[in-house]
């Protein structure tokens, strides 16, 4: 049967972009087609310095969100990373495999490194090191598939060159995979500046929708969306990018497709009705859902628990057999 794992970091409140390019598909397709496991990251959150308070609480907020959106912890395993040790024990074997080189071409190393720098602070090496984590989450798994964000797809390219690199130096050990991206909205804009990816951790939250924002706060983000010169409405990425942005969301809530839905309207006006509405039904029982969960913590933390054990007991044997192809000696 075909493994998944996927992921999402608990470094701010979940966003549209993170379902709509992620966490959607694994609630309705993967977790019924695969044997699925999603996991809250939690130890990617500390890439940055964070309250630890508020990790903590965005993480148990991640989780419930996960259930909210329909994953069934019958149907797949749902934890968190911190509890599986094998994360950690396998990204140290993953540094080993890669190079200085390679982790500073990473796009986002790049992009935060340059933005912690900006504001005057130091850059932690685990910032630079995340991919091989990364790796580590995917390849404990023996997955085959990724179901992720286009924003992802470099950091997968990198977990299958080492997995690749790995078999060849020790022995077929790891199963490469590959990341799988959704059909619309792979990279759901932020609406106030369309041309850079909506963001959980971004400061300036006005074109950010998150998956809890009231109705009243998702017309009102999407009303103001950045629009693009001309009055048109037509579906080009570059020219318009503003625009475009919509016509995927819209798309991607209906079903329809973006560049056919163009078509449909005459003005931006109407266009951002629609879309507001749309992402506004998409989301409602999303957020009944969470409310209910969020009155039973005690459930969100068994969910976990059990999840961790069943995950552990995957991870286990294969990080076990990596450990001893580099000729680490058998502990037991
Ligand atoms: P994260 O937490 O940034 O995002 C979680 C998922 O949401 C997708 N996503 C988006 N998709 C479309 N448009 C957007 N604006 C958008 N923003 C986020 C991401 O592509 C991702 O699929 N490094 C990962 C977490 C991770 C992971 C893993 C994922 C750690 N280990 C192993 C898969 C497998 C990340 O930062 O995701």
């Amino acid at each position: 049967m075909t493994r998944i794992f996927s992921g999402v970091k608990p470094t701010g409140h979940l966003t549209l972009g993170n379902y709509l390019g992620a966490m959607r598909r694994w609630a309705e397709t993967d977790q019924h087609r695969a044997d699925a496991l999603f996991c809250v990251v939690d130890l990617h959150a500390l890439t940055v310095d964070r309250d630890p308070a508020r990790v903590r609480r965005l993480s148990r907020q991640a989780a419930t969100l996960l259930l909210a959106v329909g994953l069934d912890p019958e149907r797949c395993t749902l934890f968190a990373q911190s509890h599986v040790d094998e994360h950690t024990r396998l990204a140290y074997l993953m540094e080993c495999t890669a190079s200085d080189g390679e982790m500073r071409r990473m796009i986002q190393y790049k992009e935060k490194a340059a933005r912690e720098q900006a504001r005057g602070g130091s850059v932690r090496l685990s910032l630079l090191t995340y991919p091989a984590l990364m790796a580590a989450d995917v390849l404990a798994y023996g997955t085959d598939e990724v179901p992720v964000g286009e924003d992802q797809a470099q950091h997968m390219e990198l977990a299958r060159d080492l997995a690749v690199r790995f078999n060849q130096r020790y022995g077929m050990t790891f199963v490469v995979p590959r990341a799988t991206l959704p059909a619309v909205a792979a990279r759901v804009m932020d609406l106030q500046e369309p041309t850079s990816k909506m963001g959980k951790s971004h400061v300036r939250t006005a074109g950010i929708v998150y998956l809890l924002d009231e109705p009243e706060a998702v017309r009102k983000k999407v009303s103001r969306a950045v629009t693009d010169a001309g009055r048109d409405v037509v579906y080009d990425r570059a020219e318009r990018p503003g625009v475009a942005n919509l016509l995927d969301v819209l798309a991607a809530c209906t079903g329809g497709d973006p560049e056919a839905l163009a078509g449909d309207y005459a003005s931006y006006g109407a266009l951002k009705k629609d879309t507001a509405e749309a992402v506004v039904e998409l989301l409602r029982p999303v957020r009944e859902r969470h409310a209910e969960l969020a009155a039973d913590p005690g459930y969100v933390d068994a969910v976990l628990r059990s999840g961790a054990e069943r995950a552990r007991g995957m991870a286990r044997p294969r990080v076990d057999a990596a450990y001893q192809a580099v000729g680490l000696m058998p502990a037991g």
